[in-house]
């Protein structure tokens, strides 16, 4: 467990911003934290929204994206598409080829279907090693990550201390929009949209890994369809 010192920093800020839209959030996330602050960005309608309200405030952070190798094409095609719209440098983080190849040598290119274990070990490699290595030397980052999303995201602050991820203040400025209300912010802002959002994909990660959902399933149901367990997640946000 983290120190007395963030617990109360983290209790403070939650307590200040709890009736503040992410405008007001990320003006003061982007000030206090200049050149030290990243955004993780997925391609989701979250992230293209935050990039946009961002990106309107300041240029003083960094935004990145994790390909993992397993992305579908509509995501790398889109992810183009947002580097021209927004005009701002998206990093691109690939997985360790050594990494990659000692899992795929031994264990294959679908072994993620085999076992959970077999699953975050390929997450572990393809997202979260590429993701710490994104985060070095930022004292801040900002996710998409929405309360809505699943009952394990129903607890996420706005401000959180991300010990597993090398010790860094974690930003969640959308954690109380719902679905309806991202997707109000998209077209009334006209950003880019992702093509599969479209086509019924509420979350989208990797082309394996993902489908559609249909009308009344949970917005993360399409993620890792064939596991029961109910808290699906890839590592990137542990709980510490
Ligand atoms: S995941 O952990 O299951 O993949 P999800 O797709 O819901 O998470 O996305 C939640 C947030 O995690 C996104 O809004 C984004 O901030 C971050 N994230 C997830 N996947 C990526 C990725 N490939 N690249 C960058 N950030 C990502
Ligand atoms: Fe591997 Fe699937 Fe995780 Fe992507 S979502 S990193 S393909 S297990």
């Amino acid at each position: 467990m983290y120190g007395d010192h963030k617990q109360t920093t983290k209790s403070k800020l939650n307590y200040q911003f709890q009736d503040a839209g992410p405008q007001e959030f990320l003006s003061w996330a982007l000030k206090n934290y200049e050149n030290s602050i990243v955004l993780a960005n997925s391609l989701s309608a979250e992230d293209t929204t935050i990039l946009h309200i961002c990106s309107k405030i300041s240029k003083n952070f960094r935004v990145f994206i994790l390909d993992t190798g397993r992305l579908h094409e509509e995501s790398l095609q889109f992810l183009e598409e947002c580097r021209s719209y927004y005009k701002i440098p998206i990093q691109i983080y690939f997985p360790q080829a050594e990494d990659v190849e000692a899992m795929v040598q031994k264990k294959g290119l679908f072994s993620f279907y085999e076992s959970i274990s077999n699953r975050k070990e390929c997450c572990h490699i393809r997202k979260v090693k590429p993701l710490q290595r994104a985060l070095k030397g930022a004292n801040a980052w900002i996710t998409g990550l929405r309360r809505e999303q699943s009952d394990g995201r129903k607890e996420i602050e706005r401000v959180e201390w991300d010990e597993a991820n090398g010790g860094l203040w974690k930003l969640n400025p959308l954690l109380s929009w719902s679905w309806e209300r991202v997707l109000e912010f998209v077209s009334e802002n006209k950003l880019p949209f992702h093509p599969l959002h479209k086509k019924s994909y509420p979350s989208i990660g990797c082309q394996p890994c993902t489908r559609a959902v249909k009308d009344k399933e949970e917005l993360r149901s399409g993620r890792w369809w064939w596991e029961s367990s109910g808290n699906k997640e890839c590592g990137l946000h542990e709980k510490t």
